[in-house]
């Protein structure tokens, strides 16, 4: 049976804008950010502390985060890769970090510069001092089902990292099908091998829809207890360092289909499609997601 009610973590203005050929201001990066937490969305990854030489388009996150109002209730989590991506979001003010590790050993190589172990006790460190500084760290593992380098992941390896990720400390681990390989079986055995390590209800999907598969995986994990979701306004993104790695699945798309089966999630969905039609008059480009098109304005 599917949850009665879905928390749903907005990706867009960092995993979809890391994405883009052409940097977005910070301005636009706020007022999307503001537009999302109008729609009601309760976490909205705001940026990332990474190094600017490997992600341009996330620079100035610090701005972002000096820009947006506090507002009761709404996280605006930011990506943390190490220590020093630690003190700048501290000075910053984030109250909520993510750090981001894989499945995979050549993709942690290509996408944090170090293998898997290392990246572990590089985690172990932030989050050790980020959650003596007070703040919320949550845990990324990326190709959980398939690494663009190197093919299939066995689902005890994920099951392994995710398990380290929350014995440092992480109050949720969010499962990367980073380029959306993933089809319902393997990605619901995928979840029970790692549900039978780290509690389901601390597991969060994180499906990217390269192969168009993500909502029918997510309703495969949902029914097998997942019941945090992470997805992208208007299906933006794709992750630099995996080709050919399609936009999350889209928030508008994942919440027509959570209205239709009667689950709870506090996101509105006109609002939601204002948050879709405002980053899309910034890209000069339609909403990549099916709902945002259908129900465009005539
Ligand atoms: P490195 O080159 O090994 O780092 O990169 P280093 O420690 O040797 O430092 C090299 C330079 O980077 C130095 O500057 C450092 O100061 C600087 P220089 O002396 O050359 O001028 N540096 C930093 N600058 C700003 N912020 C920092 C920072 N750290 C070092 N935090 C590093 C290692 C991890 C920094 C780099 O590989 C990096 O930034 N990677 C980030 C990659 C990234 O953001 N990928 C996308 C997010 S992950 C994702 O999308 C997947 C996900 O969505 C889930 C899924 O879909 O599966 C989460
Ligand atoms: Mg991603």
């Amino acid at each position: 049976m599917p949850p009665s009610r879905v928390r749903l973590v907005e990706v867009g203005p960092r995993d979809g804008l890391q994405n883009e050929p052409n940097a977005v201001s910070v301005a636009d990066r706020v007022r999307l950010i503001e537009a999302l937490a109008e729609a009601g969305l309760p976490a909205i990854e705001a940026g990332s502390f990474v190094s600017p030489k490997w992600v341009p388009q996330m620079a100035g996150t610090d701005q972002v985060l000096a820009a947006l109002p506090a507002r009761p209730g709404v996280s605006f989590p930011v990506l943390v890769p190490n220590l020093k991506g630690l003190d700048a979001a501290l000075a910053a003010g984030a109250r909520e970090i993510a750090c981001f590790g894989a499945a995979s050993e050549s993709f942690s190589q290509k996408n944090i510069n170090c293998s898997v172990a290392e990246s572990l006790e590089r985690f172990a460190a932030v989050t050790e001092a980020a959650l003596k500084a007070g703040l919320r760290v949550r845990g990324y593992v990326s190709c959980v089902i398939d690494c663009p380098y190197e093919g299939p992941i066995q689902p005890a390896r994920v099951a392994e990292v995710a398990q380290a990720m929350f014995d440092l400390g992480c109050y949720e681990i969010s499962l990367g099908d980073t380029i959306g390989t993933g089809t319902p079986g393997r990605a619901r055995a995928m979840v029970e091998a790692v549900a039978g390590r780290v509690p389901i209800e601390r597991l969060a999907a994180h499906f990217h829809d390269t192969y168009g598969q993500a909502l029918a995986n997510l309703y495969a994990v949902m029914e097998a207890g997942i019941a945090t979701i992470d997805a992208s306004i208007s299906g933006l993104g794709g992750c630099p360092y995996a080709r050919g790695a399609a936009g999350n699945v889209a928030t508008e798309d994942v919440l027509y289909m959570l209205d239709g089966l009667g689950i709870e999630t506090g996101v509105d969905m006109d609002r939601l499609l204002a948050a879709g039609r405002l980053i899309g008059a910034v890209l000069g480009r339609p909403p990549a997601s099916k709902v945002g098109r259908a129900l465009a304005p005539m």
